[in-house]
């Protein structure tokens, strides 16, 4: 081989091996390495037959294929399996040489990775990659972050292969030192299963309350998608409800079973949030969602115990039209709760660990190539320019005007669904959000009293500074010491 390797790809899964073909369609000369042998075979043979793309038979051979200072993309099992390829390559590699773990790793053991590396003088990138197997071969949204000294130089590279927005900006930017690329990613996988859900809940909403057919539903998400909701997730979703299985022509929806996996980057972000103290109540809404889902067994005899029924929605086929409309808003207005949420997580995460995160520059990169793509993200880009510090998205004016005006459909879809027994835990979620977050006195002094009655926990008075702690005898036989105050 004549000239050496521009970047090195490691791990030949689908994501890999598209990674490596669209890094060839830009230019570079990609070497490419998995454990198996011939799985490099059979990519060089196959998918990457008459490319530039040179294959490495050992960590050693890879390292040396390359241009220095080395760019090595992992596209490997989170975990185990990163740490091991960090430890074998930091073997090989020198000062300058730059890790990147393209997978969806768990945010601290990125920082975990940085700091390490770094020691030896070896730059450590965790970018989260989006967009699924079309998006890594056409363009995916990439979330780099990490150590800052490697973003110069791997900057065009996955600027080069990332998607572009409408006005050409490419989707991927640094967003930030240690975790902070992870971090982002895991938001976005969580805004990714809140979107899900609540795409889900408005179909089951359709289907067991308005009685509509797929076809028919369809057509309503494909009009819907010519709106606010205008999104990736929802175009795919009228394509699923069109999609007929060729044998039987069946709807394959309806033989799909309904209970949801998950591989986890959800559930991070619920206990995140819980860890944070931030209420990211619609996206954990949507994990316990999938939980509920995976108990598939059990749910069918409580049904039969409870004799579980769902009473359809009765109305002349404009009365329908209206429920419809009506769903729409409510999922508009149950979105925006949903990212204003994930951006309160983000904000804290960023106060936090100093990542300084740019919300207008996170918008805009998932603006194209992730699977939360929308229309609606240059909407919260704008809102984050006009007001970079606002704590909650849902007050700048676009949103709060959509939040106001969508309301009332909001309410009644989500008393709809109760009356009728149908669940609907995100969207009714979204609106005890708003209507908590919105409330001026909540009933926490009770909280706070029966702390204080039961276990001295002492309690701050509306006419004294924050800050001041009391305690009463609330009994008249307790103590007058108060209990420690510390908070979880
Ligand atoms: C993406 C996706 C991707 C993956 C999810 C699936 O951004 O391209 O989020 O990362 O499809 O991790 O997650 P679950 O299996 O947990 O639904």
């Amino acid at each position: 081989m004549r000239e050496k390797g521009e970047a090195g790809v490691i791990g030949l899964a689908v994501m890999g091996q598209n990674l490596c073909l669209n890094m060839n369609d830009h230019g570079y000369k990609v070497i490419a390495f998995n454990r198996t042998w011939s799985t490099v075979e059979n990519f060089l043979k196959g998918p990457a037959k008459g490319t530039a793309i040179v294959g490495a038979d050992s960590l050693t051979s890879l390292v040396n294929k390359l241009k220095r200072p080395r760019k090595i993309l992992l596209m490997v099992r989170a975990g185990e399996v990163v740490d091991t390829f960090v430890n074998n390559l930091s073997l090989l590699l020198d000062e300058g040489d730059i890790i990147i773990d393209g997978g969806n790793s768990n945010y601290e053991d990125t920082v975990r990775r940085v700091d390490m590396l770094e020691k030896k003088g070896i730059l450590f990138v965790g970018a989260g990659i989006s967009g699924g197997e079309e998006g890594a071969r056409r363009g995916p949204s990439i979330m780099p972050g990490g150590n800052p000294k490697a973003w110069p130089e791997v900057k065009e590279l996955l600027q080069d292969i990332s998607a572009r927005a409408e006005d050409g900006e490419p989707c991927c930017d640094w967003v930030g030192p240690g975790g902070a690329g992870h971090f982002v990613k895991m938001v976005h996988n969580g805004i990714e299963y809140g979107d899900m859900q609540l795409i889900s809940e408005a179909w089951q909403f359709m289907r067991d309350g308005l009685k509509l057919t797929n076809d028919e539903m369809a057509d309503i998400f494909r009009k819907w998608n010519e709106t606010e909701l205008d999104s990736y997730l929802i175009e795919i979703t009228a394509d699923i409800l069109n999609y007929r299985e060729k044998e039987s022509g069946e709807h394959l929806i309806d033989n799909i079973l309904d209970a949801a996996g998950q591989k986890g980057t959800g559930k991070w972000t619920g206990m995140d949030a819980l860890d944070k103290g931030i209420p990211l109540t619609l996206i954990t809404e949507a994990v316990f969602a999938r939980c509920i889902s995976a108990l598939k067994e059990e749910r069918v005899d409580a049904a039969r115990i409870f004799e579980k029924k769902i009473e359809p929605v009765t109305g002349d086929s404009d009365q329908i039209k209206a429920w419809v409309e009506m769903l729409r808003e409510a999922l508009l207005a149950s979105k925006i709760i949903s990212y204003a949420q994930g951006f309160m997580l983000m904000r804290e995460a960023s106060e936090t660990y100093n990542w300084n995160l740019n919300y207008t520059q996170l918008a805009k990169v998932w603006r194209a190539g992730c699977i939360i793509r929308s229309a609606f993200l240059s909407d919260i880009a704008e809102a984050f320019t006009s007001e970079p510090d606002i704590p909650f998205l849902g007050s700048a004016p676009w949103f709060r005007k959509q939040l106001l005006g969508n309301m009332d459909s909001w309410r009644k879809i989500v008393v709809k669904s109760v009356e009728i027994g149908l669940p609907m835990p995100a969207m009714t979620s979204a609106i005890t959000f708003l209507d908590g977050y919105t409330c001026a006195s909540l009933p926490a002094n009770m909280i706070q009293a029966q702390r204080d009655f039961f276990g001295a926990h002492t309690f701050e008075r509306v006419d004294k500074p924050r800050g001041e702690f009391f305690h009463t005898d609330w009994s008249g036989h307790g103590g007058k010491t108060s209990s420690t105050t510390y908070e979880a």
